[in-house]
């Protein structure tokens, strides 16, 4: 997505909020398990499977110390959100096909090299219920591993011969990075501004959501139009996405999402809840809240008052909604299918969910 259209999905949703809300507030509060997504994957499990076996087989090396590294069960546990977006965006377009599945396993090895490496930088002990591979062996083998999967995701991207695919899936990562760079650079910046804090998570999540979903209807021959609503809607619900985790950071509970929390206040991440909290808090608030995360040892139950007080964690969750709302309104406006149905409840459980 270029960084017009990613900057007027933004404006466009600080300036003009959906007007009938979608989903339903009350949706918002219901809990999701895992169990649920199996229902939303059900029309694309079998290409699903596919991909599965493109990861196995890929992510398996005779060397040994890199078939041990490969063979830690984390690998296997994520919920596969962008290749099931590759999916349905395809399905949704047309006919699935070999590509798909490569360029959905690529997807999906991507996103698993941001995180071995996000896990480094963020000092993060538990993901997918599991230690993180820096805590398991060392950041050395997490940086040279996380390389690792990079690579090999484009060598599994370029199996499917389809060199657009392949730029865009380039771009796509570049920019990923480019937004991991721009949230290390602003680590203590409390200064920052909504605009400055969507446009970085567009980059660093969103970017990836909405180039899952271009690839997989660029590959069911959607038109450039077409490939770029639905790269609007991956965007739209990848900055959804990393609001409710932003959220989920401060009011989650560890064994339900699976991941160590509370790491975005030790590491001064100025993430939504604590712009938007020293944007309206008093000038007295405003310096103990300032306080608390200089000292690099906020907690969630020191933080959490004053969060309160200004209502950041509701505020969160609105603009949150309003990005899925505006996904789901795409995914109305679509021939209805499994898969636009499939696409809807996604955006519904990104709201929703607990993990
Ligand atoms: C975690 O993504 C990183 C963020 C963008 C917040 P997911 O929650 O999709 O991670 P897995 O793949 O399910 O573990
Ligand atoms: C998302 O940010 C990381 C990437 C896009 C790589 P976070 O740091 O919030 O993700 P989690 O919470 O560790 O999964
Ligand atoms: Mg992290
Ligand atoms: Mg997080």
């Amino acid at each position: 997505m270029s960084q017009t259209a990613s900057r007027e999905v933004i404006v466009e949703s600080l300036a003009h909020p959906v007007p009938e809300q979608v989903p339903p507030a009350s949706v918002a509060g219901r809990r999701w398990q895992k169990d649920d997504l199996v229902s939303v994957y059900e029309p694309i499990a079998v290409e699903l499977g596919l991909v599965e076996q493109i990861l196995r087989t890929e992510l398996h090396r005779d060397t040994p110390w890199v078939d041990r590294l490969l063979e830690h069960n984390w690998i296997g546990g994520g919920k596969r959100i962008r290749p099931v977006f590759l999916l349905l965006a395809g399905a949704a377009c047309g006919k699935l096909g070999p590509a798909h599945h490569q360029l959905a396993a690529a997807v999906e090895m991507i996103h698993a090299a941001t995180l071995v490496h996000d896990d480094v930088i963020d000092k993060a002990e538990t993901r997918r219920h599991l230690p993180t591979f820096n805590a398991t062996w060392d950041n050395r083998t997490s940086v040279l591993l996380g390389d690792f999967l990079f690579t090999h995701a484009f060598y599994v991207a370029s199996l499917a011969s389809d060199p657009h695919a392949l730029k865009v899936l380039a771009q796509s990562s570049n920019k990923v990075c480019e937004g991991e760079i721009r949230q290390n650079a602003w680590q203590g910046n409390f200064g920052l501004v909504e605009l400055d804090y969507l446009a970085m998570i567009a980059d660093k999540t969103g970017e990836l959501c909405g180039c899952s979903c271009r690839i997989g209807a660029m590959l069911s021959g959607a038109d450039p139009a077409t490939s770029e609503q639905f790269a609007r809607f991956g965007l739209n619900l990848g900055i959804a996405f990393q609001i409710i985790d932003d959220v989920l950071d401060v009011v989650g509970q560890q064994a339900e999402v699976g991941k160590t929390l509370g790491t975005d206040l030790l590491n001064q991440k100025p993430t939504l809840p604590i712009i938007h909290c020293l944007k309206n808090s008093t000038n007295v608030d405003r310096e103990r809240l300032l306080d608390l995360l200089q000292s690099k040892a906020a907690t969630v139950d020191d933080v959490m008052p004053l969060l309160t007080h200004t209502d950041s964690i509701t505020y969160s969750r609105a603009l949150a909604q309003d990005h899925a709302g505006r996904a789901v309104q795409f995914a109305e406006s679509l021939c209805p299918s499994p898969y636009s149905t499939a696409l809807q409840h996604l955006a519904r459980f990104v709201l929703a969910r607990m993990h």
